[in-house]
């Protein structure tokens, strides 16, 4: 039962909207929440009969996931409590806004899961930086957890809110609109979660590549948008990483070299999967597929493509990819 848990987290498979309701999502994930609570106490509030919302499964396990681990290792060695709420909010009575973008969000029903602690909190100033791409205070910690948790609740049209207190602990809210809510949105942004039979799938397929060497990054890109992609470019592990943490969902595929300077490839790809535990990744490299042969049995969303390829390598390994191999 928990193995099953593990593979439903690790989200093999498509990218996939379906109405959602939170508070079953969340009884499902308690078992391998507990596993990372430290000594931590679990206290589950959850509302019955919450409307569903239109969701990702995946992405907001994820989501779920990156707040129940800041949770936890917000109690440093005081184990102390974590509470996971789901609640459903009238944004009619009571306007939401974006504490981000200040925008405020359509008026509407939407169903809430909030993540509670008792740990350290933190100061007002720090609360408006911790969104942030690479933002973090932690001597581990790579600043990537809430950057993903921002995107992905955003692209499914929601809003993420933080409460906290220095020494008294911290409550973080996701609010996702339940369906009916969506069909009075204006249309959605360009940057949207992916195929669904109820919204517009995205048909321009998004690259992203990383190569530390200019002209195979130049005629990679060049190739891929002949062939009717969407390409980004990145010349170092850092900076693909900026991409991605800037909308997780709005990548389809990453294009990673294996030998770069500064981050390498396979500690790129280790926090490409902080960010996306489905994203197709098609490692590239002049070594061979032994050099890889242990990621690629362990992870079923990476690819392999030798160094030089051809054109017609590229593009049918990236088509490949895209379909699920
Ligand atoms: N529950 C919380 N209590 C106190 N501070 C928090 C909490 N959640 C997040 N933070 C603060 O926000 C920062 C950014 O969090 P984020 O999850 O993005 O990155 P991280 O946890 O530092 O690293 P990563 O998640 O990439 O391993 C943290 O370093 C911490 O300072
Ligand atoms: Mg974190």
């Amino acid at each position: 039962d928990l193995c099953r848990q593990l593979l439903a987290f690790s989200g093999k498979g498509k990218v996939l909207v379906e109405p959602l309701d939170l508070t079953r999502l969340v009884q499902d994930l308690a078992p391998l929440m507990h596993m990372s609570l430290g000594g931590a106490g679990l206290r589950l509030d959850l509302a019955d009969g919450l409307p569903v919302v239109e969701a990702d499964a995946t992405q907001i396990r994820q989501v779920v996931m990156n707040l129940v681990t800041n949770a936890t290792e917000a109690q440093e060695d005081k184990p102390g409590m974590i509470t996971l709420r789901t609640r459903l909010h009238d944004a009619v009575r009571e306007p939401l806004s974006d504490p981000v973008t200040g925008r405020e969000l359509p008026a509407g029903s939407y169903a809430v899961i909030e993540v509670e602690d008792d740990g350290v909190g933190m100061p007002q100033e720090q609360q408006s930086r911790i969104f942030e791409p690479f933002f973090t205070t932690k001597f581990m910690g790579r600043g990537l957890g809430l950057a993903a948790v921002q995107g992905i609740v955003r692209a499914h049209h929601g809003a993420v809110t933080v409460r906290s207190q220095p020494l008294r602990g911290s409550a973080f809210a996701i609010y996702l609109p339940v369906v009916g809510v969506r069909s009075a949105l204006s249309p959605a942004p360009a940057a949207i979660v992916t195929t669904s039979h109820q919204t517009k799938p995205r048909t321009i397929k998004h690259v992203l590549v990383v190569d530390d060497e200019k002209p195979v990054l130049q005629v990679a890109g060049q190739l891929l948008t002949a062939a009717g992609f969407e390409v980004s470019r990145a010349e170092d592990g850092t900076d693909a990483l900026e991409i991605l943490a800037h909308d997780p969902a709005a990548v389809d595929l990453v294009l990673l070299d294996m030998t770069m300077p500064g981050l390498d490839g396979l500690e790129v790809l280790e926090r490409v999967r902080r960010l996306r535990t489905d994203l197709p990744v098609l490692l590239s490299s002049g070594y061979g597929r032994e050099q890889v042969a242990h990621v690629l049995s362990a992870d079923p969303a990476c690819g392999f493509i030798q160094k030089p390829y051809r054109g017609q390598e590229l593009l049918e390994s990236t088509n490949a990819m895209l379909r699920g191999k």
